[in-house]
């Protein structure tokens, strides 16, 4: 089969050429005696007219028979549209192809929706048919732009001596982190293996090899709650090195993230990128991942506040807590419905409640007006640079609730006041993370990213006092884009005096650690070498780069938010025999059939 041109690529230097095009139908308009088709291929649509004065009446009756996404073969000759006909909005949109001959090659059904972009079709109608899903042009874009950035990451990783390395799909189950998908062994009855979350321990391995810089390009499985930026199976760019600290291997991933924005959205990307520590990121934008398109910090006015007749903040402020609030410029006559509606807004992320200072042109509106004076208002204005017109949101609580809140309220009024300019391009190195997160229902310490990253070494010392814990810092980062952890990563220890303290602190003892991860241990015993490494979610990096709401739209079949295929109808119910050859019985009764 011959084609001579895709469809996309066709421009006014081609006229007159004689042309071999393949493609699908994606509208017909008949206009008696001339017949409009635009044929789709991957590379694009051009317009083509069936002219029966000169196809002659039989082609043309064939050509009338045209439905939306039949394939056909057609021969004919670039033209340039006259001028009034020329659409700009097309690529190829100043010419047309006048066709000689037409083949149908294949007919097709019509589908359930029209294969175009925009289109308002309930997801999972577009899952179930993602094969017609992904015939529209801006779904083969998402697909061709990750193909480009993949190719991107394997050439500059290879340029700067990274070998690609794949490792085991079928693991041991390792706890910490989420919940793993176990497979069943067959040939060892009432054993499971896990599909790899990540393959963190197995890279580590690859270090102790001596490999010094690996990368893979690798799924990973997860079996947590799905959202817009979650799937239980995903892609990570997965990279580890040897003999480098921090700032070298941050310096290695800006280079690449730059070269892969500016190679393929001709962005203009200044490195380095900017560094956050972990707790200013918290106190000022209540996120470890900040949006940093635009302003609106929190601030806190817990000294302005304190020690009133206000039993509210007194009693935050006498636990520990704070007062903080955000500023939203100009917004000071925010109608009453809609405060009503922030306070059931942040009471979902926890709050207890939601205050108020509206500098209005006719004075000062608040729900704890009565409690200060005119002064103590005028000090807050002043403090948090607020003029007249604009609007404070008070939270009081304890510090992890109040950044929570307010971190939200901020993207939130953010949204709704349309500050968030979608064409900037904000990234950021959130650093010095947390070693240890306490958790409440577990009464004990765990590791924030994992069990292996390195405490900061100014912090080892308190590895030995259970109750400065919390205040570790960790050699870990995270690379966070316009409010979006695209990935993350840390140095990892390699002194196994240390492993054993931070196991400790996680309340493993020794006989559970050997238990748990033994073999990363062992192999710990012949000279691992300093090393660390960061995973990149590569979803959620393209579907940034496409400016998409999930990533659903960026991977070729992805699943449900309760984790289903609809296309293909997994997960599904297996035989019987299925079952009995694996050992398993389920307590589930079948489905009637
Ligand atoms: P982490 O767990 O932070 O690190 O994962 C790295 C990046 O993977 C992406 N990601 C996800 N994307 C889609 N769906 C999910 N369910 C999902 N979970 C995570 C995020 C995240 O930043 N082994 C370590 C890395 C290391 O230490 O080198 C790890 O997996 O963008
Ligand atoms: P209450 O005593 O709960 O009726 O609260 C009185 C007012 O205090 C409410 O109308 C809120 O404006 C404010 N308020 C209550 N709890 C909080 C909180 N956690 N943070 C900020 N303001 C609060």
């Amino acid at each position: 089969m011959k084609r001579s041109n895709v469809c996309g690529e066709l421009r006014k230097s081609d006229v007159d050429k004689e042309v071999v095009l393949c493609g699908w139908v994606s509208r017909r308009r008949d206009h008696g005696g001339l017949i409009f088709v635009d044929l789709r291929d991957r590379s694009g649509i051009v317009q083509i007219v069936f002219d029966e004065a000169a196809i002659g009446a039989t082609a043309f009756d064939v050509a009338e028979t045209l439905r939306n996404e039949f394939v056909i073969q057609v021969t004919g000759t670039v033209r340039a549209r006259s001028e009034d006909t020329i659409n700009p909005k097309m690529d190829t949109g100043e010419i047309e192809i006048v066709v000689s001959e037409l083949e149908i090659l294949n007919r097709s059904k019509t589908p359930p929706f029209y294969i175009q972009d925009g289109i308002d079709v309930d997801e999972n109608v577009r899952l179930k048919y993602r094969y017609l899903d992904l015939r529209r042009p801006e779904m083969q874009q998402n697909l061709m732009l990750r193909h480009k950035v993949t190719m991107i990451m394997r050439n500059y990783l290879d340029k700067h001596g990274f070998l690609e390395i794949e490792t085991p799909m079928l693991c041991r189950s390792t706890p910490e982190g989420a919940r793993d998908f176990l497979v069943p062994s067959r040939l060892n009855a009432g054993q499971f293996y896990a599909l790899p979350q990540s393959p963190q321990i197995f890279k580590q391995l690859l270090m102790v090899s001596g490999l010094e810089r690996y990368f893979q390009i690798v799924r990973c499985f997860r079996d947590e709650d799905l959202r817009a930026d979650r799937q239980p199976e995903f892609t990570q760019l997965d990279i580890e090195t040897s003999f480098l600290d921090q700032n070298d291997i941050l310096t290695i991933m800006e280079g690449l993230v730059k070269e892969i924005f500016e190679s393929t959205l001709n962005a203009k990307i200044e490195t380095p990128f900017k560094r956050m520590p972990w707790q200013e990121a918290m106190d000022r934008f209540g996120s470890d991942k900040p949006d940093l398109r635009f302003g609106m910090e929190l601030m806190d006015i817990s000294k302005f506040v304190g020690g009133s007749d206000f039993k509210v903040f007194n009693s935050v402020l006498e636990s520990g807590g704070q007062i903080k609030v955000i500023k939203v410029d100009g917004y000071a006559d925010i109608p009453r419905r809609e405060l009503d509606g922030l306070v059931q807004f942040v009471q979902t992320y926890g709050a207890k409640g939601l205050a108020w200072i509206q500098y209005s042109k006719d004075g000062i509106k608040s729900p704890f007006k009565k409690f200060y004076s005119d002064e103590t208002f005028e000090q807050i204005r002043v403090a948090t640079g607020a003029e007249i017109g604009d609007l404070l949101l008070v939270v009081g609580d304890k510090p992890s609730v109040v950044a929570q809140a307010l971190g939200e309220l901020r993207l939130e009024m953010a949204r709704r006041r349309g500050l968030i300019d979608p064409d900037k391009l904000c990234f950021l190195w959130v650093v010095d993370f947390p070693m240890f997160e306490y958790s409440d229902e577990d009464k004990r310490f765990k590791a924030m990213h994992h069990p292996f990253t390195m405490p900061r070494k100014e912090d080892w010392n308190l590895l030995d006092k259970p109750d400065e814990l919390g205040k570790i810092r960790a050699d870990a980062y995270d690379i966070v884009l316009n409010g979006v952890e695209v990935g993350g990563g840390s140095l990892r220890i390699y002194q196994s005096d240390l492993q054993q303290k931070v196991f400790k602190a996680i309340g493993l003892t020794d006989d559970e650690a050997r238990a748990k991860f033994g073999f990363l241990l062992d192999a710990f015993e012949y000279g691992p070498p300093p090393h660390g490494g960061i995973a990149f979610g590569l979803d959620r990096l393209i579907m940034l780069m496409a400016k998409r709401k999930s990533i659903r739209d960026v991977i070729a079949f992805p699943k449900t938010q309760s984790a289903i295929d609809p296309m293909s109808h997994a997960p599904s119910e297996v035989d019987d025999k299925q079952l009995r050859e694996l050992h398993i019985k389920t307590t589930v009764k079948k489905a009637q059939q």
